[in-house]
């Protein structure tokens, strides 16, 4: 299994914080924020990992995390010339991920659960995690059926279809990287993560686990301030990093 930071983007919500950084620098309490979703890719055993940045914060990047030999693990870099969507990562990581499982972490996600168990266990095809959140319109939403199979993921539906937000930790096996290669741009002109996990549902090949702890995407003020909290309360002491 290798592992994905997907750490670039623009950050507009957090204006004027991101202005001359970026958002994933940001401090969560005691550590710069992308320490929180390396934390999860860590203790899942990963030892290979590709951070992709914007290239005006690659410098950074480089600065702050090095080779990963401070961590036990091996850093790739690789450069995201505009965000073009999520699903844009596995076609910058052909070469890195070949043949090999690939866990793409958001560089701006949170969790408090120890996901390793889950990561680890993963054989074929694709799992995501999902937790019922209060504002799912900012969120790709999974809709189960009574069983509670998934039926459909939408991306950030304009009107209510589930409260079920996919968090931003995908698993998938390698036909990912053709998958993504096969995509047209969403209205939004994004390559959407919802087509690669509709892809993978079609087959029934997606898994999709709930996740019971605390989770946060950190990129609106709210969600920072609850983040710096949670990192107080519940992650600090239990970091490898
Ligand atoms: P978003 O929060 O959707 O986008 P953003 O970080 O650019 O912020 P804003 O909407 O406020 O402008 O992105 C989620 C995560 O994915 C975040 O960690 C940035 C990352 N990302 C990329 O690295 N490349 C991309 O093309 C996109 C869309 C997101």
């Amino acid at each position: 299994m290798r592992g994905i930071i997907l750490s670039g983007g623009s950050g507009t919500r957090l204006r004027p914080l991101t202005k001359i950084t970026s958002k994933q620098l940001l401090p969560v309490y005691n550590r710069p924020m992308i320490y929180y979703p390396l934390n999860t890719l860590i203790k899942a055993g990963i030892k290979e990992i590709l951070i992709i940045v914007a290239p005006e914060r690659a410098g950074d990047y480089l600065n702050l995390l090095g080779s990963g030999k401070e961590f036990g693990v091996k850093f790739t870099y690789e450069i995201q010339d505009k965000p073009e969507g999520l699903s844009q990562a596995f076609i910058i990581a052909e070469k890195f991920i070949d043949s090999d499982h690939v866990a793409m972490i958001l560089g701006d996600n949170i969790f408090e659960d120890d996901l390793a168990d889950e990561i680890k266990g993963f054989k074929s095809g694709a799992k995501v995690f999902a937790k019922k959140v209060s504002d799912p319109e900012r969120f790709g939403v999974v809709k189960f059926n009574n069983q509670m199979k998934a039926e459909k993921i939408v991306e950030k539906p304009k009107e209510f279809l589930s409260d079920y937000a996919v968090t931003g930790l995908y698993v998938y096996d390698s036909r990912v990287v053709e998958i993504a290669k096969g995509l047209k741009p969403s209205v939004r002109g994004e390559l959407e993560i919802a087509d690669i996990n509709n892809w993978y549902l079609e087959k029934g090949e997606l898994e999709v686990a709930l996740i019971n702890g605390e989770w946060e995407d950190a990129g609106t003020f709210d969600s920072l301030l609850r983040v710096q909290n949670l990192a107080k309360e519940k992650l600090a002491d239990k970091m490898v990093i």
